[in-house]
């Protein structure tokens, strides 16, 4: 029997990644269902292509344009949610941001395994995500690389006992060597340009104001069930070592690979089985140097920002990624200065009303679009 496979967000960067695993490996895995937004052009091609049991268009009002062929018809969340619950054996869920924790708690309700790029999911709502997966059977396998990386690690070391630190790596981004001021005059076309990895904008944005590294520390907090102050980041620009453990003993393990998500994401999808893969290797001997420094906080705040949400609980891990939302949008529209971001992420926490320990997913969606909310007003009036 082939493994099913549903992609959510099928025409993205991870979503067209997953699909070159699966061509890669076709004779144990095959598509069940596929989404995505709007990119009708590129969705009808994947239909055709894989002809999927179930394809589903986010934006009914193109239901139309789209040549589902054999595929049930499915549209907008409910379609998605449906093409979660139905007879798929794994769900990766390649949204990017809130709209991809509603598809991640349909998944684990529903016992499946969970590919999980979509990190905003488990920022938002850790805590809801950790119960389901102790009272359901099922399992999510992190997609991030870093996260990926870690999850190895740990797999290697006996328990928790040894372990001290976890440290998540980034590659610091396109403006890594900006000043505080040359920062507020950056443009929206200059933090699409990634040094290292190509992406969607959204990730891509975050990863120029360090957001990304923030989201990724609150992930790895409730994926690894660990206190956040044992979560370092070091830059690597380099991209080579995706994550570390340190150990009781002050040894390190560095998981190294060849900058490529298709790596990790052939990893989910073999849960955790190794398999040849044709996607590049590290070669050491080539590689001229690795480097390591600590980030900056006071040039690239949000990251900062993200561990005073952890601390404060998770009312500000939901505010974090709802506020990080709306500003990063308007920066990408040119309303605001790059350096905004993290000042409306930070006016945001200020002005929210704490709750230090969140289950119930009513409560987090109200949250989230309170903090939507307070940037939208605030962007409103002048933010100088
Ligand atoms: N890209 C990476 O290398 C990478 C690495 C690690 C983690 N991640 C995480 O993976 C997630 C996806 O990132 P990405 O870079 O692949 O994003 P992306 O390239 O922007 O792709 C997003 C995909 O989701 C679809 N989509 C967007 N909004 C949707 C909605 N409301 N309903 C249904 N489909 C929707 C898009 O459809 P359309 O094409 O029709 O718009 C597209 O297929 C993010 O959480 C990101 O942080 C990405």
């Amino acid at each position: 029997m082939k493994k099913r496979i549903t992609i959510l967000g099928s025409t993205g960067s991870i979503g067209k990644a997953t699909l070159e695993v699966i061509e890669e490996q076709k004779d144990t895995m095959e598509v069940c269902g596929l989404a995505c937004k709007e990119n009708v052009e590129l969705f009808n091609a994947q239909i055709a292509k894989w002809k999927p049991r179930y394809a589903c268009l986010f934006d009914p009002s193109r239901e139309g344009e789209v040549a589902f062929g054999s595929a049930s018809r499915l549209t907008g969340l409910a379609g998605m949610k449906e093409m979660v619950r139905a007879d798929c054996d794994i769900v990766v869920n390649a949204l990017p941001g809130s709209v991809g924790l509603e598809p991640t708690l349909e998944a684990l309700r529903n016992g499946k395994i969970l590919a999980l790029a979509n990190k905003e999911s488990l920022v938002m709502a850790g805590r809801l995500i950790g119960k389901l997966l102790r009272e359901t059977r099922a399992t999510l396998i992190p997609v991030d690389s870093e996260h990926s990386a870690l999850y190895q690690l740990l797999h290697c070391i006996d328990g928790a006992a040894e372990l001290r630190h976890l440290v998540l790596t980034a590659s610091g981004g396109p403006f890594r060597k900006r000043s505080k001021e040359e920062l507020k005059s950056v443009r929206p076309e200059e933090a699409m340009k990634h040094p290292t990895w190509k992406m969607g904008t959204k990730i891509t944005l975050d990863s120029a104001t360090l957001t990304n590294k923030g989201l990724e520390v609150i992930e790895a907090r409730w994926l690894f069930d660990l206190d956040h102050h044992r979560i370092k980041v070091l830059i690597h620009p380099e991209s080579i070592v995706h994550g570390m453990v340190e150990l009781r003993d002050g040894a390190l393990l560095a998981y190294c690979a060849h900058p490529d998500m298709r790596i990790p994401i052939s990893f989910a999808l073999n849960e955790g089985a190794r398999t040849e893969l044709p996607f590049g290797k590290v070669n050491l001997a080539t590689l001229r140097k690795l480097s390591f420094s600590t980030p900056d906080v006071e040039r690239f705040p949000a990251l900062k920002l993200a561990y005073d949400a952890l601390d404060t609980g998770d009312s500000a891990l939901i505010v974090f990624n709802a506020a990080n939302e709306v500003a990063s949008a308007a920066f990408m529209e040119g309303r605001i200065r790059f350096t905004d971001i993290a000042r409306l992420i930070d006016e945001a926490l200020t002005h929210h009303a704490r709750v230090p320990k969140i289950e119930d997913e009513h409560i987090i969606w109200d949250i989230h679009r309170w903090a939507m909310h307070y940037v939208m007003e605030r962007l409103r009036r002048s933010i100088d």
